[in-house]
């Protein structure tokens, strides 16, 4: 049998939340030069038919559909026409995700807590329970979890950021461990400190910049297509033993 045979998405269908830039973007356009149709999705239709445009350039396939995640309607509408144009979902990247503030607990305000939980959780919860029926009839299907080395060692003032990613977690394992019998596996990545958008305040900040030089153990942040290999990993049948896993793509700051 051939390995690299495994890695191929060909005729896949993939929807990548928050994939107009950054971790998303990477990982959409990886899933495409493997072969799948991806759907390229974030809240401006222009950016993402930029994106889908770019990827189409490339000879891949792709669509882009605005969706913010943290509206039901339109969660459901993504899926909705995701099905009516390529037939069913066989792979969810619940990527898009939130954090308004960098504060310590006891300055946040509920309303913000329930931001928070919205898009980073409560949307991957249901954005997986609109695929679900296609995955299940297919007795196949690939959920990744975007989370974040966050919810599984707090930082100061991203407290309630790392509470939402842990939720995504224990949600990845729960899908994982219901799902299983469905021929449907769910696995969480967990990036460390990646150069994007989100992330600026942290990567422009010299100071933050010198400690991960002198503690990580990789010494440097990386860049978005870092995490898009072990996107593709986790989409295809090389990882078709694989779920529930957390798997960390972080430099090393686990160990630090
Ligand atoms: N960067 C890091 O260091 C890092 C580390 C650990 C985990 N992560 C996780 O990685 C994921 C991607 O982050 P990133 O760093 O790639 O961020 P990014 O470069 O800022 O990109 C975020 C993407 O999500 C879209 N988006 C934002 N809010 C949305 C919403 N409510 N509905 C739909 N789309 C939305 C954005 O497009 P629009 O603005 O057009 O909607 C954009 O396409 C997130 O889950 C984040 O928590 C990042």
């Amino acid at each position: 049998m051939s390995v690299k045979k495994l890695f191929d998405l060909e005729g896949k269908v993939a929807v990548v939340t928050g994939s107009s830039k950054g971790i998303g973007k990477a990982i959409a356009e990886a899933l495409a030069e493997y072969g799948a149709k991806v759907i390229v999705s974030s809240r401006s239709q222009e950016a993402v038919d930029a994106v889908a445009e770019e990827f189409k350039a490339k000879g891949y396939e792709a669509t882009g559909i605005a969706c913010h995640v943290g509206d039901e309607d339109q969660r459901q509408a993504l899926i909705q026409k995701t099905v009516a144009l390529y037939g069913g979902v066989d792979i969810l990247v619940n990527n898009a995700a939130t954090n308004p503030v960098f504060s310590p607990l006891e300055g946040i305000e509920n309303n913000v807590f329930d931001k928070i939980m919205d898009v980073n959780v409560k949307a991957c919860f249901s954005f997986a329970k609109h695929c679900f029926p296609f995955m299940k009839e297919k007795k196949n299907g690939s959920i990744i979890n975007i989370a974040s080395v966050e919810g599984m060692k707090p930082s100061l003032g991203l407290g309630l950021y790392g509470v939402s990613k842990s939720a995504l977690i224990m949600l990845t394992q729960s899908q994982a461990s219901e799902w299983g019998k469905y021929g449907i596996r769910s696995n969480a990545i967990c990036p460390g400190l990646i150069k994007t958008k989100f992330s600026k305040a942290l990567w422009s900040n010299e100071h933050i910049m010198k400690q991960v030089e002198s503690h990580l153990p990789l010494q440097r942040a990386a860049d978005p297509t870092e995490i898009a290999g072990l996107a593709v990993y986790l989409a295809s049948q090389a990882s078709s033993y694989t779920t529930g896993a957390v798997v960390n793509a972080d430099g090393g700051h686990m160990l630090t």
